[in-house]
């Protein structure tokens, strides 16, 4: 078992490197299963969730060539349609096979996904699209069956512009018959990369990035050789770290269209933040931080993978924050951790109250998960004395060389076996 220490007290100055995005790597690896032809994919970050996919692909029949940062993936034939119970019980994202599943083989079998750390986390929406697509969908003795004799395109209204239900059914949409059209969809940068990725292999999809996304369906798909995009929640963590630490980073390969709803909090707390060609530039030496109010929304609106890490942050602004949470409905586990560092937070329903500034302190903590796991490393860099982040398999999850590229940065962080 490993642990990350920290002794905080370390103003970070200097450049890091954001690596690609995971949740745009995951809903494409999927995608690979939509043709018979050899897909490359670059800039894929060699972390635990992306393991786990492959691993799902290879369970399906795929071959998979990982060098460097570059996957190659070949899948010519399906071999089953059923994911392993063991994959989706160990990431959640192993049901963006589904959708691709449903539209190259007309069926799938996966067992049902329960709740998590951060709520209840339902399929309704992706299954209530696979049905208008025409798929009989099935729930019994723990699994989820869908069938299709053939994908029909269909006109889906989302209640919700639900990501992963976004990505499943515009994979299933791409070889089917006819018009499909995606209202109310999820409008993430990561949404446009799998349309990118799905047009280079001749899928015939336009509107990713906007409410409305049309899919004429094609018969076959080729091959494709595709780069994938910066990691936005990385760079933000990062930049982040930086402000928090009162010092002065700059982010190399961060969009900043990808990242706007977070610079602009960070700008309102006072830190400087200049957009570069290349990257990012944040400064908040000697600067007296602010209070401000924050609340997550689906893109293009603050997103809830960097509230546990604005908490954080916000413990040390002057004055009194809100922060609500409006898309997972107990994503504050992170609060009880901060407050045993002397955090002043309250959490009220949907909303946790800091009060700020908050003299920290390091404590033994754990991660509940991801993002849970960034908030509390962010803290262990201001906290007085040694910090011990435990549940860090959390942070594998997300974060590619978190500790080394925090290191180059001049934090005190390393990884440390624990004593079980
Ligand atoms: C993706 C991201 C995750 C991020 C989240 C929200 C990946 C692999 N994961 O997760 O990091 O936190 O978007 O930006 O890309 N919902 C339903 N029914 C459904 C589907 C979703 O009620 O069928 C609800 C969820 O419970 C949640 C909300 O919709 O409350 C948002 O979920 P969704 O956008 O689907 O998130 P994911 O795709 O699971």
């Amino acid at each position: 078992m490993f642990g990350i220490k920290i002794i905080g007290g370390n103003r970070l100055k200097g450049e890091v490197q954001v690596s690609g995005a995971k949740n745009a790597s995951l809903p494409i690896l999927a995608a690979c299963l939509l043709t018979s032809g050899e897909c490359v994919l670059h800039g894929v970050p060699r972390l635990r969730d992306v393991e786990v996919m492959v691993e799902v692909l290879q369970a399906l029949g795929a071959r998979v060539n990982w060098e460097g940062a570059t996957l190659t993936v070949c899948t010519r034939e399906v071999k089953t349609t059923e994911i392993p119970e063991i994959l989706m019980r160990k990431m959640r994202a192993s049901n963006l096979v589904m959708g691709a599943l449903l539209g190259r083989c007309g069926s799938f079998k996966a067992s049902t996904p329960g709740g998590c750390a951060i709520g209840s986390r339902p399929m309704d929406l992706h299954l209530k699209g696979f049905r208008s697509l025409g798929a009989r969908i099935d729930q019994q003795y723990g699994f989820t069956l869908g069938e299709a004799r053939k994908v029909k395109g269909t006109f889906i209204h989302l209640d919700f512009p639900s990501v992963g239900a976004t990505e499943n059914l515009m994979m299933a949409a791409a070889l089917a018959e006819g018009l499909t059209i995606i209202r109310n969809a999820a409008r993430e940068p990561e949404i446009v990369d799998l349309q990118s990725f799905l047009c280079r292999l001749g899928a015939r999809i336009c509107g990713a990035g906007t409410h409305e996304i049309r899919i004429e369906g094609v018969s076959t798909l080729g091959a494709g050789e595709h780069l994938i995009i910066p990691d936005r929640i990385e760079a933000s963590t990062f930049l982040a770290a930086g402000v928090i630490s009162q010092g002065e980073v700059m982010v190399f390969n961060a969009v900043a269209e990808h990242v706007e709803p977070v610079l602009s909090k960070l700008r309102e707390m006072g830190a400087q933040i200049r957009v570069e060609e290349e990257g990012i530039w944040a400064n908040s030496k000697g600067k007296y931080l602010q209070s401000v109010d924050v609340k997550t929304l689906p893109y293009p609106g603050f997103p809830t993978d960097m509230q546990p890490q604005m908490v954080a942050l916000l413990t040390q602004a002057r004055g009194t924050s809100v922060v609500t949470e409006t898309i997972f409905e107990s994503r504050f586990k992170h609060v009880d951790e901060l407050r045993r560092m002397g955090a002043q937070i309250r959490v009220e329903g949907r909303a946790a109250i800091i009060y700020g500034v908050s003299r920290l302190t390091g404590a033994v903590v754990e991660a509940s998960d991801l993002r849970a796991g960034a908030a509390l490393v962010l803290a262990g860099l201001v906290a007085e004395g040694e910090t011990l982040v435990e549940g860090v398999h959390h942070l594998d999850r997300g974060y590619h060389n978190m500790e080394e590229k925090l290191q180059s940065l001049g934090a005190r962080i390393h990884r440390a076996t624990l004593k079980t």
